[in-house]
């Protein structure tokens, strides 16, 4: 072996360029994301022989002062960050200081750009590696950039890349990621001198409409869930809108597009109700929370995050979707945040003049005057296949059905886990199911913590494992499926931390697999049963995830609904 020395600037930048640049796709991705860090209201996109021959893009934002240009391409070098602190709060898509450097190592550059107050723009040309100095140009305030000549000085990254439609379509795809994502901005696309895109600013339902097809935008449902700092909104395509390939999922943190395996999980759980064998869900969905809440430099490319309450993550996007793919919540909210003063959310939800299809009247129970009447009292109705209605002293009872019953079943595998293990039964035929490599080796590695657990697993051939045994309370329920998440689980977090720190994230993966998911049809003994077990168990008040699980209107909130006076 040779002695260790310091390679070059130039060579540090083109190793550093392939995990930023991998192919045109990637270099848009960075000039498109340094337009909207510039606050650009509208973007052009320009693109020769799939991006291999030139990748431009115009932008009208804030443009670069004339005594900046020389760091543009300098590596680390960034106006967007400049601390420890402000990584961990990053707003903007861009902080590395890294990207116009990673490119100008391995194409050749030219930066026009002009900031409003400027009298004209300069401009600045790099070709694999240092710029030359500034020369006065002509142009608007803003900012163009121009890629010309992908790998010129990397013949061998050269090879990797694909035909000219392929690396078109990645082109096209980053695009649309950009454009969806920002919906309020215009945009342009044009390749080899053709317009393949004009977008107006426009709200993100006809952006959808534009990009994904008018057949998503009509089989899709708005939705807009908020839990203290956590907002999910969007578009939930319904079952409707599915499709053969996982083509039209677009899920964005804080603006930014991201491919993450936990956050595809709840996405998945929230439509296996819905959608049946292989249909793959369409959707447009933002998630947003505090910066402080998610590390977004986990991943050269930036499509993968980590946050830092992954299980709450988990659990509210879940939720949040399934909800509003129930077809009845969509129809009638009722948000938690004005149940607590009635208002017309619940107005609007109780003003039903006819009753709907799954709405059931059925003969009040009559309270038993000899014994006390239970305090969630006796159930009335089922309303939507969502919640439950009980009439008790006080007046109206609504309860919400799967939250209450998870927290139940919660309880219920705390106390089995506490005292030893979750009590199981053996299943009469083992549920089979496809598994991974990794999963076949978690299972094995695991044994005694998913026996704890009350599941038994063995495997059944190199990609199959069966479920022979599984937690008594769950027994009647998709097993496999249970098996999946608690496997998923185990492997990112390990047996000790799950059984020990996890533990109650875990008890509500399983409680959430177990509960009686909405649009049950429940019988009045069931739902009486449900009241029953609910005033027994402790902290049935509000859901595994904190959600309250039951409210009570009283007669004399009522009677103020219908401006009773008394
Ligand atoms: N379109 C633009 N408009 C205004 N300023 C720009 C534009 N493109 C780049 N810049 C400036 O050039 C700097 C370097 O851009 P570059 O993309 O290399 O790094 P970054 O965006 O800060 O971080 P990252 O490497 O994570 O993208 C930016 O910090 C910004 O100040
Ligand atoms: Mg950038």
């Amino acid at each position: 072996m040779s002695a260790i020395r310091v390679l070059p600037e130039l060579l540090i930048s083109q190793i550093a360029a392939g995990e930023v640049v991998e192919r045109p796709a990637s270099v848009l991705k960075e000039l498109l994301e340094n337009s909207l860090d510039a606050g650009a209201t509208e973007i052009q996109v320009t693109l020769a022989a799939g991006g291999v021959q030139r990748v431009q893009v115009d932008d009208d934002g804030a443009g670069i002062a004339h005594a900046d240009l020389g760091l543009a391409f300098a590596r680390h070098a960034t106006s967007k960050i400049g601390s420890l602190e402000d990584l961990e709060a990053v707003a903007t898509m861009g902080f590395r200081g890294e990207a116009l450097a990673s490119i100008a190592a391995v194409a050749r550059v030219e930066l026009v750009s002009r900031t409003p107050d400027a009298a004209h723009a300069w401009s600045l040309a790099a070709e694999g590696g240092a710029p030359l100095a500034p020369r006065p140009a002509a142009r608007a305030p803003g900012t163009t950039v121009a890629v010309a000549d992908l790998y010129f000085n990397t013949p061998a990254r050269r090879k990797f890349l694909r035909t000219e439609a392929t690396e078109f379509g990645h082109c096209d795809e980053v695009f649309r990621r950009v454009a969806l994502a920002r919906p309020d901005l215009a945009f342009s696309l044009k390749h080899n001198a053709r317009v393949s895109a004009q977008l107006a600013p426009q709200s993100l339902s006809a952006r959808a409409a534009t990009l994904l097809g008018a057949e998503f935008a009509a089989a899709s449902v708005p939705l807009d869930a908020r839990a203290g700092p956590l907002r999910l909104h969007g578009l939930a395509g319904t079952p409707q809108a599915a499709r053969n390939r996982a083509d039209a999922q677009y899920f964005f943190v804080n603006g930014r597009y991201v491919r993450d395996r936990l956050l595809m999980h709840a996405v998945r759980e929230a439509y296996r109700d819905t959608l049946h064998g292989e249909r793959q869900p369409a959707f447009v969905l933002f998630l947003e929370l505090e910066a402080r809440g998610v590390d977004v430099n986990v991943h050269p490319a930036k499509t993968e995050v980590r946050f830092r309450e992954a299980r709450g993550m988990h659990q509210f996007v879940f939720h949040a979707l399934q909800r509003a793919l129930a077809p009845s919540a969509a129809d009638a909210p009722v948000s938690y945040a004005s149940v607590s003063a009635p208002g017309p959310a619940i107005q609007a939800a109780l003003a039903m003049h006819e009753p709907a299809a799954d709405f059931r009247p059925a003969a009040p129970a009559p309270l038993p005057a000899a014994q006390k009447a239970p305090p969630l009292g006796y159930a009335l109705a089922q309303l939507h296949g969502v919640y439950v209605l009980a009439q008790n002293e006080a007046g109206l009872v609504l309860v919400d059905m799967h939250a209450a019953h998870e927290r139940i079943l919660m309880e219920k595998m705390k106390l089995g886990l506490d005292a030893g293990g979750i009590e199981r039964q053996r299943l009469l035929v083992p549920a089979v199911f496809r598994a991974e490599a990794l999963d076949v080796a978690a299972a094995e590695e695991n044994r005694d913590a998913l026996d704890q657990l009350g599941l038994e697993l063995s495997v059944a051939g190199p990609n199959e494992l069966a479920v022979r045994a599984a937690p008594a309370l769950l027994a009647g329920g998709d097993v496999a499926a249970l098996a999946r998440s608690l496997l998923a689980e185990l492997r990112e977090f390990g047996a000790a931390q799950v059984l020990a720190a996890r533990q109650n994230e875990l008890l509500a993966t399983l409680a959430c697999h177990a509960a009686v998911r909405a649009h049950r049809q429940l019988s009045l003994p069931e739902m009486n049963a449900l009241l029953r077990e609910m005033e027994e168990t402790e902290r049935s008040g509000s859901c595994n995830h904190g959600r309250p699980t039951w409210y009570q209107l009283t007669l004399g909130e009522l009677d103020k609904l219908f401006l009773r006076g008394r």
